[in-house]
Order: structure tokens, then sequence, then C-alpha cells
């Protein structure tokens, strides 16, 4: 457990131009799942961003959260995106203009945020910590910004709770432990509520929503990689790796396909 690895594309030091436009569709992908729009929409109505507050969206890749948490606090409010990547932060300026938000975006790092101390109403951060080597660094920032009574949305993606099924059990295990290194914690998301109450903030209230995966197609770019990946390590052999893809092949057929990963979320105060 709490291995950390910055393996991730998404961790800042790995991100290069050629990936930006490959980044910015996953992010867009994942605004249309159903289980991330439900979290973020919790996430949303706890941290209850007002008119005229100040709000930071760390690590706010495409800027959609960036831009709603703009229309939350109004004119009068003030909404900053923090993001290292030149490409996503383009991205999100364009975006942001076009859609005539007031959000703005600056380079930064969630390890050293250029605000001052008690500065800041609301933090959103969302999926972040897992890519960073040094997650408890960014929530000591994260409380220290923070003026007290302000709130914070805290979450992230728990890549250990990757679910495949049907398949053998062996197999599965071998496949879904490939996705262990899709971060650089992939057990981040169940330390969201424990990293913050250990900077000291309290926490209101806590989700999580598992992100399903269509029931009726397999996902075959993801399964082929995880499932060579597995093999070359020697994890399980050919025939297991194809006796699961004729499986996985036949439960999309019937619409009994499950894959999921779990997201967390925690919203506290500073006291
Ligand atoms: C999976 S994306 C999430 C983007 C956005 N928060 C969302 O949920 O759609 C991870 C984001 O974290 C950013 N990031 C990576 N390292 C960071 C760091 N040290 N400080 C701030 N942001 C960072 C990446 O550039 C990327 O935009």
């Amino acid at each position: 457990m709490g291995e950390t690895r910055p393996t991730s594309e998404f961790h800042a030091g790995n991100i290069t131009a050629e990936s930006v436009a490959r980044l910015v569709a996953a992010l867009d992908a994942q605004d249309t799942n159903d289980g991330v729009q439900r979290l973020r929409a919790w996430a949303h109505t706890a941290v209850a961003a007002r008119p005229g507050e100040r709000a930071i969206d760390i690590g706010s890749g495409t800027g959609s959260q960036t831009q709603a948490l703009a229309a939350a606090v109004g004119p009068h409010g003030e909404v900053l995106g923090i993001e290292p990547n030149n490409g996503l932060r383009m991205v999100a300026e364009q975006r942001a203009v076009a859609a005539g938000s007031q959000a703005r975006f600056v380079d930064g790092d969630a390890l050293v945020l250029h605000l001052p101390d008690a500065s800041v109403d609301i933090v959103w951060c969302e999926r972040v910590l897992q890519h960073l080597v040094e997650p408890e660094k960014a929530v000591a920032e994260i409380a220290r910004v923070l003026r007290p009574g302000g709130r914070v949305a805290l979450l992230d993606t728990d890549w250990a709770t990757t679910i495949l099924h049907p398949g053998e059990p062996e197999t599965v295990a071998a496949i879904t432990s490939g996705a262990l290194s899709a971060a650089a914690d992939p057990y981040s998301g169940r330390k969201v509520v424990g990293r913050l109450t250990a900077a000291g903030l309290v926490i209101d209230d806590r989700g999580s929503q598992a992100l399903l995966q269509d029931h009726t197609s397999v996902a075959w770019p993801l399964i082929r990689m995880l499932g060579e990946s597995a093999v070359r390590r020697e994890l399980i052999t050919e025939e297991q790796r194809d006796r699961l893809y004729a499986d996985l092949t036949e439960a999309a057929e019937q619409g009994a396909l499950h894959m999921s990963v779990t997201m967390f979320g925690a919203v506290a105060h500073r006291p």
C-alpha cells in the first residue's frame, strides 16, 4: 500500500505537448461519465460556493469545474484554476472565454501555492493527489490558504478498486493489478478523509461513486493493454488471457459485463 511512483501521464513532469490532445480527450470522456457527474454534483452541493466568494481549482485540467465554480460565485466572486501543464491550461482558457466564464487560469503547483495564508473561501482539488509523490504537502497548502470557515472539496480515484467481471479470479486479479500503475498512488481515493483530517481540517461530508463502464461493450484498448502487460510480466499465460477475452466478449454480448473503478470525495472546512 501507499507506493508512490510518478508513472502517470498526468504527473506534471510526464506530460508532453504531443500527449495534450489525448489527455483532453480522456478528461472530456470522464466529464460525461454518470458517476463523475454525480460525485461532482454532490461535492458542489456540499462545498456550497456562494456568490462573491474566492475559489481555486487546483490541477484544473480543461477547467470544467473551474467554470462550474465561477458560475456559483458569480460576477462578484473570483475563481482561479491552477494548472502546471501549458497545453491543458490553454485549452481551459479558450473554453472559458468561449463559454463567457470569468474563470481565470494560472501556472502553478499544488505543492507550493503562490497565495497568502487564509486568503481563499473554497478549494476544489479533483483527481490530482493520485499523481503527486508528496500529496501531504499539497493538502498542507490547501489548509494554509483556506480562511477559517473556508471549505475544500477533495476528490480522487482509487485505482485499487478496479473491478472486472466475469473471468477466472486469478486472471482477473492479474489484469486489474495492472491498473495500479495508472497513478503515482493508486490508493489515493481511500485516503482523502485521512489526509484532510491530518492537515487539521474538519470533515463535513463524505461521498463516493463507482465509475461504471459500458456493460455491453469491452473497452478493448484498455483490456488489451492490461492483458498483454500481464502476459509479459508472466502473471498469466496466453491461454488464460485468451479465455478472459472470450469470457468478456460473451458477457458484453449478453449485456452482463461489469467494469468499474471507484472515486471517493470529502468536503471539509478549516475551523
Ligand atoms: C486527471 S487530471 C484532473 C483534471 C481536473 N481536476 C478534472 O478532474 O477534470 C490531473 C490534473 O492534475 C494536474 N497536475 C499534475 N501535477 C500537478 C501539480 N503538481 N500541481 C497541480 N496540478 C497538477 C495535471 O496537469 C492535470 O490537469
